[in-house]
């Protein structure tokens, strides 16, 4: 089966990145063989890579963060963790190679508004290469909480889709994190966050 190509990238910092990349990775990895791409190997989220591999049902293999070229062939799925730069021709190469970026971004105006350049971007490369699928995902939304209609207008404005699933503000999520796990390996408590990231990958991978 042909590889799938899953880009993080948002030029904001701080939009969930980084444990997006991990859980969706790691969720991936049930469904094939799966390698993570890592922006920052030496930063706080390193040492996730201990667990990459926990002798069970996930494994994932990790490296830092370039373009992969054929040898992507022989894994079912990449997953490639960005820096928040959209300027880097290293970012850039990943997201030419990429089927599917999605683009974090929390519900405030000013939030999307910041992610407007790396909208554009996307935007311009899709006009290239039409099978490019970009999407935004709303992260760290609070529970029963609507878009406000600055939100809505910012992202018709942008002109890139915005997936149906929303991923909610969940302490799970930074305790995973801290405890060198993911939320697939968290048990009871982390069963609503790894609902999500599930239907995340269902809905990407229809
Ligand atoms: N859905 C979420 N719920 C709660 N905290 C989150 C969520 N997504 C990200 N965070 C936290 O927000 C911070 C920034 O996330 P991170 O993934 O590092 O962003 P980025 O890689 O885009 O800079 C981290 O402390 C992370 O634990
Ligand atoms: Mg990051």
């Amino acid at each position: 089966m042909a590889t799938l190509r899953i880009a993080l990238f948002n030029s904001k910092g701080g939009c969930g990145k980084t444990t997006l990349s991990w859980n969706l990775a790691m969720g991936l990895s049930r469904r094939g063989r799966t390698l993570l791409l890592d922006a920052d190997p030496q930063g706080s989220t390193g040492h996730w890579a201990d667990w990459a591999d926990d002798g069970g049902e996930f494994a994932i293999e990790v490296r830092d963060l370039a373009p992969v070229g054929t040898e992507a062939e022989s894994y079912r799925y990449l997953v490639y963790d960005c820096p928040p730069r959209w300027d880097m021709p290293e970012v850039i190469a990943v997201l030419q190679e990429s089927d599917v970026v999605l683009v974090p971004v929390l519900p405030s105006p000013l939030d999307l508004w910041a992610s407007r350049r790396s909208a554009e971007l996307l935007r311009d490369m899709r006009a290239q290469r039409p099978a490019l699928r970009p999407y935004f995902v709303l992260n760290q939304v609070e529970v029963h909480s609507a878009l406000s209609r600055a939100s809505k207008a910012a992202i018709a404005e942008m002109d890139i889709p915005v997936l149906a699933v929303q991923v909610g503000r969940r302490a799970i999520y930074r305790n995973a994190a801290v405890e060198g796990v993911s939320v697939y390996q968290t048990g009871k408590r982390g069963a609503a966050a790894v609902d999500e990231m599930e239907r995340l990958i269902e809905e990407i991978l229809k």
